[in-house]
């Protein structure tokens, strides 16, 4: 049975960051709900209007949006053999549609918290900068580019900042996490599913463990 790999975290614990490095080494894909909403974010629909100002807040866009979103992209032929979601399931109803899924799909779900402490996460997010043409993901205090705010990859290209990777927003991220998602760490722990991660280490060491993990028969 493939297995669909669920990192959750709070706002900037490198879910984004692991899961590049699973796509990269392991050729899963990376579903991300927050990279899909962003791209969202710039049509002109009304839906697009509709998210905007729920991500400016940094609070959730609604379950039925995500829900069909995160349906139709996981039922792309590259996502057969398994994939990664990053930043879903965020709410209950979120989780109860993903075990249905996961059912119709025939996969099995293995949720990995990628654990920080709360006082390391602003510097991790509002120090966030990543490429626009590859999505490299850097910090400004952990993990600078070579040159200053330059993809070292993509020399022509400027970094970006993330519109709600500022301090206001960021708190309001946190808030929501605490609210409406962590208490989804303690559903999958119920169920004894629930993997633990210490994101406090190099990006590497962190990946090791999620690959044993990831790749483990259990
Ligand atoms: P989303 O994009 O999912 O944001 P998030 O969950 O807040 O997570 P981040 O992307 O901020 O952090 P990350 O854990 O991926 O960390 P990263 O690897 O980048 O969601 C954005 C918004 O979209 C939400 O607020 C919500 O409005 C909406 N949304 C998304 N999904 C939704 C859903 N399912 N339902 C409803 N609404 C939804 O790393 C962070 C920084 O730390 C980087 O600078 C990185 O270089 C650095 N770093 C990473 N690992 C390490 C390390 N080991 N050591 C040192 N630095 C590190």
């Amino acid at each position: 049975m493939s297995k669909l790999i669920v990192l959750m975290g709070a706002p900037g614990a490198g879910k984004g960051t692991q899961a590049r490095l699973l796509q990269e080494r392991l050729g899963l894909p990376q579903i991300s709900t927050g990279d899909m909403l962003r791209a969202l974010k710039q049509e002109q629909t009304p839906l697009a209007e509709e998210v905007r100002p729920v991500m400016t807040a940094g609070g959730l866009v609604p379950d039925d949006v995500m829900i069909r979103i995160v349906r139709e992209r996981t039922g792309r032929e590259d996502s057969r053999d398994g994939y990664i979601l990053d930043g879903f399931p965020r709410t209950p109803a979120q989780a109860a549609m993903l075990e249905e899924m996961a059912a119709e799909q025939g996969k099995r779900i293995q949720p990995i918290l990628v654990d920080v402490p709360p006082e390391i996460l602003e510097r991790r997010t509002v120090g966030r900068r990543s490429c626009p043409v590859c999505g490299e993901i850097y910090n400004i205090y952990f993990r600078p580019p070579k040159v200053e705010n330059v993809c070292d990859l993509h020399p022509e290209a400027q970094l970006k900042h993330r519109a709600d990777d500022n301090p206001e927003t960021v708190r309001a991220r946190l808030a929501t996490y605490a609210e409406q998602t962590r208490p989804l760490l303690d559903y999958y722990q119920a169920s004894n599913r629930l993997r633990r991660v210490d994101g406090t280490r190099d990006p590497e060491a962190i990946y090791a463990d999620i690959e044993k993990i990831v790749t483990s028969d259990e």
